[in-house]
């Protein structure tokens, strides 16, 4: 009898790279999970195109019939739990979540943001950091709370922001760094590698004090 693979939903509110980035790293035998849903407050996002052509089920929620986000959330986090999933990814989902319907996913969400938070939560990554005059940029995946891109950070990766970068060519950059620092840390936290049950998070046993770094190799512990 072959072991199940882990089960993952994923959410997304736009076009998806991030999810054909998964789709990509399973197929290629290097991340060893099984996609149960995607889903989504956008009915014509692009990820969902992406899992029906991959034969994902999928499911498009629109929060404008709920009477109040709480009421929208409990529905989608319902329908998550049916789909059988035991970890959820949000890959572009542009919404914050509620506490109620988070507390049982504790340690089970995860979500990737274009920034080395705590920078620069919210939107407009590319132009705050800019602006700011930063030399460097980059993307973390974190676990989710119900606080805004605000969760404990698990691993990140880096980006030189160069002389005359703007919005459009710092978010190009970046993009391909996306899509391999989140099928990486899917793959630990999938393995279980990865804990969190709300207090410290745990990387092989140990706490993990400061996030991981992506490098040329994969993920690796931070100097
Ligand atoms: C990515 O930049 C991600 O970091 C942010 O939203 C964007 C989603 O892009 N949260 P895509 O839909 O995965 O292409």
């Amino acid at each position: 009898m072959t072991t199940p693979l882990p089960r993952v939903a994923v959410l997304a509110s736009g076009r998806g790279s991030n999810l054909a980035a998964m789709l990509e790293a399973r197929g290629r035998g290097e991340l060893p999970v099984e996609f149960v849903l995607v889903g989504s407050d956008k009915a014509d996002a692009g990820a969902l195109r992406l899992a029906e052509a991959a034969n994902i089920p999928t499911l498009a929620l629109d929060p404008r019939v709920y009477p109040d986000r709480r009421a929208f959330d409990l529905d989608l986090f319902a329908r998550v739990a049916a789909s059988g999933a035991e970890w959820l990814v949000l890959a572009g989902f542009m919404r914050i979540l509620d506490g109620e319907a988070l507390t049982p996913w504790v340690g089970r969400v995860i979500n990737i943001h274009p920034s080395l938070l705590p920078k620069y939560r919210g939107l407009h990554t590319h132009r705050r950091a800019l602006a700011a005059g930063d030399l460097e940029h980059g993307a973390s995946v974190h676990f989710v709370t119900a606080e805004l891109d605000g969760g404990p950070v698990i691993a990140q990766a880096r980006l030189a922001i160069a002389a005359g970068d703007d919005e459009h060519q710092l978010a190009q950059r970046l993009l391909p760094l996306e899509h391999r620092l989140l099928p990486a840390v899917l793959n630990l936290l999938a393995s279980k590698r990865l804990q969190w049950d709300g207090h410290a998070p745990r990387f092989d046993g140990r706490p993990l004090l400061t996030p991981l770094m992506l490098g040329d190799e994969g993920l690796r512990a931070a100097e």
